[in-house]
């Protein structure tokens, strides 16, 4: 098809404004799927995508339009991930556009990741075609809704559609306006080939594909192929288009300028295929690569640890094959003195990590502990060194240290007026600072803030959720450094530093955290044969203290009689309780103890 008959768009949202529900009634309107496929959101393939109703990894489909010019169209849909921690995806996959349907929700408005997520696509320079979805709510408010396109977006209102994707209403009237609004690709068929590298995934039986939006030129199957920023050199053994069932992949004898699909080569790994590179042919590699090509760096740490020391092998691999599917979730191997072996982990984000945790337990069947999410920290030292710790273990003796910079991040923040004032106590809380304040509407203004990264990692924005009822949204970008007093605070059981809970913080804050974790702790450690004291340090100086009091502890006390089953039983329970804890020193420390340190805030 040539391609001014192509168009290639994605759908950009807040979360939850029907950017799934929206693609599925596009897929069945264009009959690319039955309506009876469509019930389960065809689009979020994945379990926890569904359970969240987040979309995580972007899905291209392609599917055929006829218009009522008579026209037959293909359309190339990409889903794009809503999610701040994401964002370079979505930035990927709306360089693989021409334009945008921009939802928004008829009754929420715009939100704070609409904001952000229009502001990436017209960098991009994407035709934005507004789309309010959700009119059949009956609190919707299509007058609100306009002015804040035009006031907050610049967006003319007079170019919104109308639609309910639940009800399927305005669905046609959304297929023509991409039809007519968005422009056709505009590559060069035969200049020397040029693809954007948007995603990549690992099937079992194929093998790494490559998903890629040709820009110049054509490839197909026997062509030698380079991707530019790693120079690694592979032979293409098929091309071709998305359909949204399984098979997933639809071979074509060719992919052309202006197609989005995907691209099977001898690649062995995904790691080696980095979103934003442009892949070329070998024998007449293009000059330039495509614009955009950035590096993704993981901006969250944490340790993950089997509670079976014998797991760590099966825990490897399993982290290898999640990895396959996702190169911007990193490990690599790492050792602690109370939790063995293990893995230390970096994640673009806290969703993230929770995702790869989360599969980790499901889908693996691990047994894992994790500890306490952290930052890259830049430690100057007293001797002009500068280190980068994401790891409280690796810090240098404060002695030695001149200076600590923590990442920052300048979050925008949506909220409705009447919860300004208990939302700047929660900026406060977590040592933040009001850069400035614009009003939106009557109803709403949005909050520029510095806030730094380290306090928004655990559950800033469930408080914003639940400071201001759902109605407030948050997005953020990355600010850079700067430097305070933070230091790091010491766990110890019966005199012993438990690293795993060990965790970077602000000296003012530190105290409070210390005997909030000592008292979590003293809840949590059960009674041993001894008395156990567990202490918060600074330094070396103690801030907090617990104890857990010595008491002999007999299962079976409680079967008086002699129901041998019920022994035997409870025996085994305490077996299997036994397995999942980690003795520290002489003290056996329960899994649980590891998650309430993390929920402690
Ligand atoms: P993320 O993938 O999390 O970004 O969400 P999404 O934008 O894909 O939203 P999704 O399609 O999952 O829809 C969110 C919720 O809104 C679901 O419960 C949908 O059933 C509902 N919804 C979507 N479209 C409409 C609509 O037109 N009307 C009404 N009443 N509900 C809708």
């Amino acid at each position: 098809m040539p391609q001014t008959r192509t168009r290639n768009f994605c759908i950009i949202a807040h979360i939850d404004h029907g950017k799934t529900t929206l693609s599925d009634r596009l897929l069945e309107f264009t009959g690319t799927i039955q309506k009876r496929e469509a019930q389960d959101q065809l689009l979020d393939a994945m379990d926890l995508e569904r359970e969240r109703g987040i979309t995580i990894k972007a899905h291209p489909i392609a599917m055929n339009y006829t218009a009522k010019d008579g026209v037959t169209y293909k359309l190339n849909l990409m889903d794009t991930p809503g999610h701040v921690d994401f964002a370079y995806e979505v930035s990927r996959s709306l360089a693989a556009c021409e334009g945008a349907l921009l939802i928004v929700d008829a009754a929420q408005g715009v939100e704070a990741q609409t904001v952000a997520n229009v502001h990436l696509a017209m960098k991009q320079g994407l035709t934005l075609i507004p789309v309010i979805n959700k009119i059949d709510l009956p609190n919707s408010d299509l007058p609100s809704v306009k002015r804040q396109l035009e006031e907050i977006l610049a967006i003319p209102a007079d170019e919104a559609l109308l639609a309910s994707a639940k009800a399927g209403i305005g669905i046609e009237e959304i297929l023509e306006a991409v039809v007519a609004r968005i422009p056709h690709p505009k590559g060069h068929p035969t200049h020397k080939m040029r693809a954007l590298v948007f995603d990549s995934t690992f099937d079992t039986y194929r093998g790494v594909v490559v998903y890629v939006r040709v820009v110049d030129g054509s490839i197909k199957a026997g062509d030698p192929v380079k991707l530019m920023a790693t120079n690694g050199s592979y032979e293409v053994k098929e091309v071709g288009l998305f359909k949204p069932q399984q098979p997933k992949f639809f071979a074509q004898p060719m992919l052309n300028a202006g197609d989005v699909g995907y691209v099977i080569a001898n690649i062995k790994t995904t790691s080696e295929v980095k979103v934003g590179d442009t892949l070329t042919n070998g024998r007449t590699p293009a000059e330039q690569p495509l614009p955009g090509f950035q590096v993704v760096q993981p901006m969250v740490f944490s340790g993950i640890y089997p509670i079976n020391t014998a797991d760590f092998e099966h825990l490897k691999m399993a982290m290898g094959k999640l990895q396959l599917n996702d190169s911007s979730f990193v490990f690599q191997a790492e050792s602690s003195v109370a939790l063995g072996f293990g893995f230390r982990c970096g994640f673009l984000g806290l969703l993230h990590m929770e995702i790869i945790q989360e599969r980790l337990r499901r889908e693996y069947d691990m047994d894992i502990i994790a500890t306490y999410p952290s930052v890259i920290y830049e430690i100057e030292k007293t001797n002009g060194e500068v280190l980068y710790v994401d790891n409280p273990e690796f810090m240098p003796d404060p002695s030695v240290i001149f200076e600590i910079r923590e990442p920052i991040v300048k979050c925008f923040i949506m909220v409705p007026n009447e919860y300004i004032s208990p939302l700047m106590q929660l900026i406060m809380d977590k040592r933040g600072m009001l850069d400035h304040t614009e009003t939106l509407d009557a109803r709403r203004v949005m909050l520029t803030t510095i806030l730094p990264l380290n306090e928004i990692l655990v559950d800033f924005n469930d408080k914003i959720k639940s400071i201001t009822r759902g109605y407030g949204s948050m997005d953020y970008e990355h600010a850079g450094h700067r430097a305070d007093k933070l230091v790091k605070l010491d766990i110890l059981v019966n005199g012993e530093p438990v690293d795993a809970f060990s965790s970077i913080v602000h000296r003012d804050k530190a105290e409070a955290r210390g005997r909030i974790l000592a008292a979590k702790l003293k809840e949590v450690i059960p009674t041993q044969l001894y008395q156990v004291a567990i202490q918060a340090a600074i330094g070396g100086k103690v801030v907090a203290r617990e104890n857990v009091s010595a008491m002999r502890k007999n299962v079976t006390a409680k079967c008086y009689g002699g129901d041998i089953s019920r022994k035997r039983k409870l025996l085994e329970k305490q077996k299997e309780g036994k397995k999942r804890m980690k003795a520290i020193g002489r003290v056996n420390i329960p899994q649980e103890a590891f998650i309430e340190v993390l929920k402690a805030n």
